[in-house]
């Protein structure tokens, strides 16, 4: 009988602590299996005497059913235990916020998807797209655009200077997308139709200038390039980038060195309530700066001033990108 319930402590303990469920099969195998202990107990029954198998059969069925209970109640843990950990596994946290697409591929910055919209525009009216260096000399930012040095307009660009480098002129960075121009007229034939989107700076800065900032400047010469197709180009301009079918402008005299003569450009728009809107209303907003070209900067850049003649302007970019995608 102390067998008998040694082979019970050992048995339960085996099935108690099966940690999985092959495990607990090799439990029940050691015990019911046909060659298990219990089974072996079980077989012994038929050559029992009558009393002992009164007690000593009914003492191992009992201890048959036992086990087969506990095998049956371990399986359930196991079973859920099983299911929990999977579950564990295999967990989604639906509260994260999923990340937006974009944040991890980047996105186009305003300034270049606004360069790329005024691009477009002049590219369908026949305008190339020129480029030029941030770092530019004297004589192409100022001289040849018809700054003189020591004229007064120099001062007003706030120039960032590069100190001399032995008996090499002075750099600077370009204060305007102007040296463009000269480039151009200095390496190309007329008739020329082009745009120069580009980097600026100027050492004027606050809480709404920067010091790097962007222009787009267009020049067109030909023979026979007047103030009328001036006119004509920057309102194509002005209904195609603001999305409106009309858009009233104001020319306004005004000075710059290279042109002559000069304006500027205001066009219409309506501010309420934070909100600006063009092609309507009763203000102005000034977005460019134009003119017809001098003819001493057509002289400089080698453009025989008694044969052609062209107009250009020059366009802040930055502020033009706030106002239509509403960064104000
Ligand atoms: N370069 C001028 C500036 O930065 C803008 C400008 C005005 C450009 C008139 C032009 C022009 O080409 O014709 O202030």
């Amino acid at each position: 009988m102390s067998n008998l319930s040694a082979l019970e402590r050992e048995t339960l303990a085996a099935i108690e602590s099966a940690p999985d469920e092959s495990a607990l099969e090799a439990a029940r195998v050691a015990a019911l299996g046909k060659k298990g202990s219990i089974s072996a107990l079980l077989a012994t029954l038929g050559k029992l005497a009558p009393d002992e198998l009164m007690t000593h059969g009914a003492a191992i069925n009992a201890l048959k059913d036992q086990v087969t209970e506990a095998l049956a109640a371990r399986r359930v843990v196991l079973k859920r235990a099983g299911l929990e950990a999977q579950l564990k596994r295999e967990a989604r946290d639906g509260t994260l916020p999923i990340p937006l697409p974009g944040v991890e591929t980047g996105r186009i910055h305003p300034i270049s998807q606004v360069m790329d919209e005024i691009t477009a525009i002049f590219a369908e009216m026949g305008f190339a797209v020129a480029e030029g260096p941030d770092i530019e000399s004297d004589d192409y930012n100022f001289t040849k655009l018809n700054f003189p040095p020591g004229h007064p307009a120099r001062e007003m660009h706030d120039t960032f200077f590069f100190a001399p480098s032995g008996t090499n002129e002075r750099k600077l960075l370009r204060t305007h997308t102007s040296p463009v121009q000269v480039r151009t007229m200095l390496s190309q034939k007329p008739p020329i139709r082009i745009i120069c989107p580009g980097r600026t700076y100027r050492t004027d800065f606050d809480q709404t200038h920067t010091p790097m900032f962007h222009q787009v400047e267009g020049l067109v010469i030909d023979k026979s390039a007047n103030l009328g197709n001036l006119k004509w180009v920057l309102e194509e301009f002005c209904k195609a980038f603001f999305e409106v079918p009309n858009v009233g402008m104001r020319f306004r005299p005004s000075f710059f060195p290279f042109t002559s003569p000069s304006m500027e450009v205001d066009i219409q728009c309506r501010r309420s309530g934070g909100e600006i809107r063009f092609g309507e209303g009763e203000d102005w907003l000034e977005i460019l700066g134009c003119g017809m070209v001098h003819a001493n900067v057509l002289h400089n850049c080698g453009i025989d001033p008694d044969e052609f003649q062209g107009f250009a302007w020059g366009m802040g970019l930055d502020r033009i990108a706030m106002l239509k995608y509403g960064l104000l």
